[in-house]
């Protein structure tokens, strides 16, 4: 693991616990990581450089959990050493960084995994597939609004830098965007969007919303607004318990950024491991319902019928009526504090490293999941529609074997 923070500790459940991978090490700058790391996970080894650890002959992967700016930097450095790499989202911070990627993957002839994000959840792969049945007819349209706290959660400062890959539409914005080109079949035709920044104590964008246009004249909407007024999980009875933070939690850090006596390093570290709130040291039951966490709830219209989230899967609306489908039973047995997401890319990264499968999420798949990130941005900037040219299409055969309609009927 490379990068020992708040992400990664939110990974290591689900690699510890799978059967196909063994945590050896992991490296990162701060000694007080490093010593968490080691504590938590005895027999592992950690160093405080990403190249130390990537020189190592019995390292055969490597996940990269370091701030945005570095990811290229750390994923270039693991593939030259013939590692194998999954990169967290975004998976650069630009295209030409996200290009330089690709080709050191080829060159090197390792896998680059990148998309580690909320598409990856069994709801919307299971949409997915009942659009692509046809049951419903083609997919007619797709919106996706957040509401969350996410810009007033503590943020270190390369967070709360656009340059740096700072700011919600860079960090949350691959969320939803990888989720829509799923449902939507991947090929976005062009983007006009809008971003805000409305709280001067977090000078970065905290809002946005977008307007997509696929390739085949599919629409979808994102939007999220992440200053912690309103949070989504007030919707849904069964969520809003698991809420890292109450109202009045909110209320609270809001007050206390505007006058300037907020230690966000302090409280960020609580969420990293060995901290207060360290995600590894959570009991997280496995398969668990549905949630909203940062992606917000989705809705899938098409010719016949339309998809929502429900509490332990989807609700199918069709001419046969209303169908309430379970599909907790299609997630891996393994708790993951992420929802799923890690099992799920690293199901897919295993499969095509040891059996040769393909690996869908591919540095293609994220550089276009980026191309559309940055074309958000320039859109809100430059208040215009922008054409975007580097899509791929998710290919049918991505989770072909889920059989969700065989959930729903029992
Ligand atoms: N996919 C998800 O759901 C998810 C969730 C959380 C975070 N993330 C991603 O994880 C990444 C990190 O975010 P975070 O919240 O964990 O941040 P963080 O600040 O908690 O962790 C980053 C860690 O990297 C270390 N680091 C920084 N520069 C380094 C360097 N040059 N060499 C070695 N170590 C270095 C820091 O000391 C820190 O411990 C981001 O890309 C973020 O988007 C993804």
């Amino acid at each position: 693991m490379a990068g020992l923070g708040q992400g990664a500790a939110s990974t290591f459940p689900a690699i510890d616990a799978m059967p196909e991978y063994a945590l050896v090490a992991g490296a990162d700058l701060n000694p007080a990581m490093r010593a968490g790391f080691e504590a938590t996970y005895p027999g592992t080894r950690a160093y405080d450089t990403i190249a130390a650890m990537c020189a190592a002959p019995d390292i055969d992967a490597v996940w990269v959990a370091t701030p945005n700016r570095f990811h290229c930097e750390h994923a270039l450095e693991a593939m030259r050493h013939g590692k194998h790499v999954i990169v967290e989202k975004p998976m650069a911070i630009s295209l030409d960084e996200a290009d330089r990627m690709v080709e050191a993957a080829q060159r090197h002839g390792v896998r680059l995994a990148c998309g580690h994000t909320r598409s990856l959840s069994i709801w919307n792969r299971a949409m997915r597939r009942i659009a692509l049945s046809g049951d419903l007819g083609a997919v007619t349209a797709i919106h996706i609004w957040a509401y969350t706290d996410w810009l007033i959660r503590p943020r270190t400062a390369d967070e709360l830098d656009p340059e740096q890959g700072g700011g919600i539409v860079f960090r949350q914005g691959p969320h939803q965007i990888d989720t829509v080109r799923l449902l939507g079949g991947g090929l976005v035709r062009s983007v006009r969007a809008q971003t805000g920044r409305w709280l001067a104590a977090r000078p970065v964008p905290g809002y946005y919303t977008a307007f997509l246009e696929f390739e085949n004249g599919t629409p979808a909407t994102i939007m999220h607004n992440g200053y912690g007024y309103f949070v989504m999980s007030e919707l849904y009875p069964w969520v809003a318990a698991d809420e890292r933070f109450s109202d009045a939690d909110r209320a609270r850090m809001r007050s206390e950024l505007v006058a300037g006596t907020r230690d966000d390093d302090g409280e960020k570290e609580e969420w990293r491991i060995g901290g207060r709130r360290d995600p590894t040291k959570i009991r997280h039951a496995g398969r668990p319902g549905w949630k909203p966490f940062d992606l917000g709830p989705v809705e899938v219209s098409c010719e016949r019928g339309v998809m929502r989230n429900a509490e332990n899967g989807i609700v199918v609306y069709s001419d046969r009526g209303r169908e309430e489908l379970d599909l907790r039973d299609l997630q891996r047995p393994e708790a993951d504090p992420s929802g799923g997401l890690s099992l799920a890319i690293l199901e897919e990264f295993y499969a095509s490293i040891v059996d040769d499968r393909p690996l869908y999420h591919d540095g293609a798949w994220g550089r276009a999941t980026l191309e559309v990130v940055l074309a958000l941005i320039t859109s809100a900037r430059e208040r215009r529609e922008i054409m975007v040219s580097r899509q791929v299409a998710m290919p049918d055969s991505y989770d072909a074997g889920l059989s969700v309609l065989k959930v729903g009927a029992a």
